[in-house]
């Protein structure tokens, strides 16, 4: 692998994108990983991120000069640059020139090996204080800015290279270029992390991981169940069962596209639990938004736990009892949770909600290494259809908590059709990879009167809730384009006849939330 040693900064994850990007395979390592430790997983390349610390602070993270000393590619980034610049001897020091921002580089060799092919004057992104005064002997300053007389250095025969500002982060217009050069042409290394690749490495180690034994899924419909479900089954085919539970608080089509679509594309063995008619009486004349919550969570866990136990005893009545369960753990909860087994197995156990002590079964997260866009890659690859590996982001409760109010059928239903419009209209209008999610709220207990035709009406507001987002732990609404919100609420209005009224959310996160409940 890429070992991207995190001293700390918000950019490391960033970074390790980015490799991956550039189709290598890259890693997340805390910088209390020791040397001896790195360099026995055999690095094809390791990059310094930046840090938030002077590198004179104390208790500023140390790089240990071993490392540079391996024969490994070594690539720093601002804190990473300067803690290299000092472990071979050079300068850094506190020049008062502080850069936080865009600034423009000066190229002094567009032929150099991080630089060859690009501009000699390009803007990047900086943040740092304290610069690098002095190079160390040997290397060559190919880059200076007007805050850092030592902006970039490169040594093709130790092969370190370094930049002082952040190549990761896209307002650096030639960063990816530099990254890959360092790659490429500094590393030697070719780049074979591809899809295909992936899906290759990853059923061998599913297969080798699964023996014989039996596997159980629990698909939502979702991107990262119905991936790790696709590749599992590519792995092991029948030793594989899946399990749907479905509460009925699906939108328009999902139910479908996971018992049809997904099934025929993927050929898994799929059990569905129709529990509708329980979550509905769970929810008769439940109002609170957190009794309603508690109420779909119980009634789910429940569903799954019948489910569950109806497969695993009819495998143990053909001698195979069911030793796995499959669960869409994705690279960044590994690595907020701390990389460690342990500490990712809890936060994955707490996402299966609960199944009881009885039902004991060892975890395969065959997604763990990846981030979402290439889990939708390998999606694709699988032959999982679009509609699935291109879904926004969809609570766990459903429209459950996307009807303000008690949940009915009929309320479920009203609320249906206008999500489906407004669905149908933002694909028409390709805004889909644009917005985060839509989620549509049906405002049951509230009542507005309105004309249509020659009649009166009295009927129920639609809330349209488009935002923007990265992580979903902040958002932004979107602002759609007046044509497309007329659309939809055009044909919302007349095509749905309970909703008299269409409203549009301008409410940031935080203070709002993005669902409704
Ligand atoms: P909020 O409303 O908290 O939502 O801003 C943040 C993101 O999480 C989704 N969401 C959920 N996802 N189970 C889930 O799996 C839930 O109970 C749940 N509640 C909210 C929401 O759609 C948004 O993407």
């Amino acid at each position: 692998p890429v070992l991207v040693l995190d001293f700390g900064a918000q950019y490391a994850q960033l970074i390790a994108r980015r490799v991956r990007e550039a189709n290598l395979y890259s890693e997340v390592v805390p910088h209390t990983a020791d040397a001896a430790e790195l360099l026995a997983r055999e690095p094809a390349a390791i990059i310094l991120s930046g840090g938030p610390s002077s590198v004179y602070a104390d208790g500023a993270p140390p790089l240990d000069p071993a490392l540079l000393e391996a024969g490994v590619p070594v690539f720093g980034i601002c804190y990473g640059f300067q803690s290299m610049v000092r472990a071979l001897g050079g300068e850094v020091e506190r020049t008062g020139l502080r850069e936080y921002g865009s600034t423009m580089a000066n190229i002094s060799d567009t032929g150099s090996t991080l630089f060859n092919g690009q501009p000699s004057e390009q803007s990047v992104w900086m943040s740092h204080g304290d610069s690098a005064s002095t190079p160390p002997e040997g290397v060559r300053v190919t880059a200076t800015t007007p805050g850092a007389p030592v902006a970039a250095f490169e040594d093709d025969e130790r092969k370190l290279y370094g930049v002082q500002w952040h190549p990761e982060v896209m307002h650096s217009t030639f960063g990816q270029r530099v990254l890959e050069n360092f790659l490429y042409a500094g590393a030697g290394l070719t780049g074979d992390w591809t899809a295909e690749n992936v899906v290759e490495t990853l059923v061998e180690q599913v297969r080798e991981q699964i023996g014989e034994d039996r596997v159980l899924c629990a698909l939502s419909g979702g991107v990262d169940s119905s991936v790790a479900a696709a590749l599992v089954q590519k792995a092991v085919g029948d030793q594989l069962t899946c399990v749907f539970v479905d509460h009925g608080l699906l939108r328009e089509g999902e139910a479908e596209q996971v018992e049809q679509d997904f099934v025929e594309a993927t050929g898994v063995k799929l059990v569905v639990n129709d529990a509708k008619k329980q979550f509905l009486e769970a929810l008769d004349g439940v109002t609170d938004p957190e009794e309603k919550r508690k109420a779909i969570g119980r009634e789910f866990i429940r569903a799954l736990e019948r489910a569950a136990r109806e497969v695993v005893g009819s495998a143990e009545a053909d001698g195979h009892p069911v030793k796995f369960l499959v669960q869409g753990t994705l690279y960044p909860d590994v690595v907020e949770s701390g990389g460690g087994e342990g500490a990712a197995n809890i936060k994955s156990h707490h996402n299966v909600g609960g199944l009881p002590d009885d039902l004991q079964f060892e975890l395969i997260e065959p997604l763990r290494s990846l981030f979402k866009d290439e889990v939708r890659q390998v999606g694709l690859e699988l032959g999982v259809p679009e509609g699935i590996v291109w879904r926004q982001p969809f609570p766990g409760p459903g429209l459950g908590i996307r009807i303000v109010g008690a949940v009915t059928e009929e309320r479920l239903d009203v609320l249906r059709r206008a999500d489906k419009i407004a669905r149908e209209e933002l694909t028409a209008a390709g805004l889909d990879r644009d917005i985060w999610q839509c989620p549509v709220v049906l405002l049951a207990d509230v009542r507005s009167v309105g004309v249509q035709g020659d009649g009166r009406t009295y009927g129920h507001p639609i809330v349209l809730r488009p935002v923007s987002s990265e992580d979903a732990m902040t958002a932004d609404w979107s602002r759609l384009p007046y044509d497309v919100l007329a659309k939809i609420s055009g044909r919302i209005t007349n095509e749905v006849e309970e909703v008299n009224r269409v409203v549009l959310d301008v409410t940031s996160k935080p203070p709002g939330t993005i669902e409704w409940e």
